[in-house]
């Protein structure tokens, strides 16, 4: 048995924009490093070298959250030390606490040999998220686990399906202030109009339609939310003009990247992606607000295992 594991759990961009709580694809860039060591010490230690200040007690943490969910089903676990050193910022909107609640139960159950499915780590990972912001939702945690694209059809039962994950390049532009995921959904109106749903349903079914058929016109097409954005960009500076210059740029398309305040446009080539971050980039420098930018891809494999 080894005695320990060292993996790269990956950011995320959920929603994908129509597709709220429901779409999600990983990426290359940028990742989290946590190591997973079997400890003599009984119980969970955590360990942050990251400067975030994120509590190490492992039931107020989100990946101790996760893991002390999972650990309830495993029988006789041995005491374990999980060290972290986040990279993905969190509150950034590119799925921070679910790249800290995958990577913990997938380290986990490597490192301790266990047999879950996809969907036991899911739904434990989820655990996580519920620390993190109150409420489970799977569209980070699901693309993070399992690379690509992917659809929640549904969360109870957890219903999960990897799509097609044709060629995108990513561009992510992250102005550096905070949008509390918890706050972001706290604004949402309740009730949506019908003739809304009808559009929004007509562009998840273009979307999920276009990456399956490698559809580049059908997919940008169908980057359009008329529930969610309209009233969540409010929260971000820029916010418009950003998608409009980068869809000027060559962009196919793209929006507010989980609850924000990151936006994410998707491309068809790198050439395009990088004229996208200088589009972005000259947005914030006008306005003042300071920011940082990744141009990244579509990341197919997910979690990766360094040793
Ligand atoms: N689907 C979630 C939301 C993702 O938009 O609130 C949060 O990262």
């Amino acid at each position: 048995m080894k005695h320990k594991i060292q993996i790269k759990s990956p950011a995320t961009i959920a929603n994908l924009v129509c597709g709220f709580d429901i779409l999600g694809l990983a990426v290359e860039e940028p990742y989290d490093i946590m190591t997973m060591e079997l400890s003599d010490q009984p119980g969970l230690e955590i360990i942050h070298l990251d400067e975030y200040q994120l509590t190490t007690i492992p039931a107020e943490n989100v990946a101790g959250g996760a893991l002390l969910a999972m650990l309830e089903d495993v029988k006789d676990a041995p005491g374990l030390k999980l060290t972290i050193d986040k990279k993905i910022k969190p509150g950034s909107g590119l799925g921070s606490s679910a790249a800290s609640a995958a990577g913990a139960v997938m380290a986990a159950s490597k490192l301790l040999q266990q047999t879950f499915t996809e969907e036991d780590l899911v739904r434990y990972a989820m655990f996580g998220e519920k620390v993190a912001s109150g409420v489970k939702h799977a569209d980070n945690i699901t693309p993070c686990l399992l690379g690509g694209i992917t659809l929640i059809r549904s969360i109870l039962p957890i219903d999960i399906v990897k799509l097609n994950s044709p060629e995108l390049h990513i561009t992510i532009v992250h102005p550096q202030i905070e949008v509390k995921t918890s706050d972001a959904r706290q604004i949402l109106k309740k009730e949506v109009q019908l003739k809304n749903a009808i559009k929004q349903w007509g562009n998840i079914a273009g979307l999920v339609a276009g990456f399956m058929k490698e559809d580049y016109d059908l997919i940008g097409r169908s980057l359009e939310d008329v529930i969610i954005e309209p009233i969540r960009s409010i929260l971000i500076p820029g916010f418009d003009e950003v998608k409009a210059l980068s869809k000027e740029a060559g962009a196919l398309g793209g929006g507010i990247s989980g609850s924000g305040p990151s936006i994410f446009m998707l491309s068809k080539d790198k050439n395009t992606a990088i004229h996208v971050e200088t589009a972005m980039k000259d947005v914030y420098n006008r306005i003042g607000i300071d920011y940082k930018t990744y141009v990244t891809r579509l990341n197919k494999e997910g979690i990766k295992i360094i040793e």
